[in-house]
């Protein structure tokens, strides 16, 4: 059994990370949600609660009091982290090294050894922009590429109207990489 925290950011695609829990269940993992302040406007907190079982780390800084450290704790408890989908604004957080919520304060407190799978989705124009490649690029690059893992964005109808790349991936696909990156650890 393995332990998988799933980081959720506020893209239209975050109703997709709730299949994604039964999917790392199937394959023996113990899965626990992290979501940005954005994503709970597309996804109710209380879906990935019921769904993973356990509480959701949200805003460590709005919530409730909780002297237990959240980020810290679940960085600890975390054998990977998988963020689905992961928004522009969230990579270049990232790419960054900003820490303004559970989710990415959680990133930071994790340690090197430990893959993170991101999956970004959004409009064609917003991922090919130049500024979002190169937080991509840098994201790919980090410990000599060993920390990020992109599982990159499909062409198809988006929701916006448009057809191009910029759909997440296939869930089967990304839950694939999740594995494979927990039997490289
Ligand atoms: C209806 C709607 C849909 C959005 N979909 C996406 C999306 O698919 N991908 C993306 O990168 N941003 C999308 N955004 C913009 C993000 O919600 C915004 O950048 C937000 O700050 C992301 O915050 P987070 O990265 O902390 O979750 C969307 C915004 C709206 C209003």
């Amino acid at each position: 059994m393995k332990n998988v925290v799933l980081g959720v950011t506020g893209g239209i695609a975050a109703y997709k990370a709730c299949d994604l829990v039964t999917l790392l269940r199937d394959r023996d993992c113990a899965v626990r949600a992290a979501m940005t302040r954005a994503a709970t406007r597309f996804l109710a907190p209380l879906t990935l609660a019921a769904l993973t079982g356990h509480q959701v780390l949200v805003d460590e800084l709005g919530g409730e009091v909780d002297p237990s450290i959240p980020h810290v704790a679940w960085a600890r408890w975390a054998d990977a982290v998988v963020v689905v989908p992961a928004t522009a604004d969230f990579l270049g957080r990232l790419a960054h090294g900003l820490a303004d919520d559970g989710l990415t304060c959680l990133l930071l407190a994790l340690e090197m050894h430990k893959p993170v799978v991101l999956a970004p989705a959004m409009n064609t124009a917003m991922w090919q922009n130049p500024l979002v490649q190169q937080n991509v690029l840098h994201l790919r690059a980090v410990a000599g590429g060993a920390r990020f893992r992109l599982v990159e964005p499909v062409e198809k109808r988006l929701a916006c109207g448009e057809t191009g790349v910029g759909a997440l991936a296939p869930l089967e696909q990304i839950a694939g990489a999740v594995s494979a990156a927990l039997a490289g650890i």
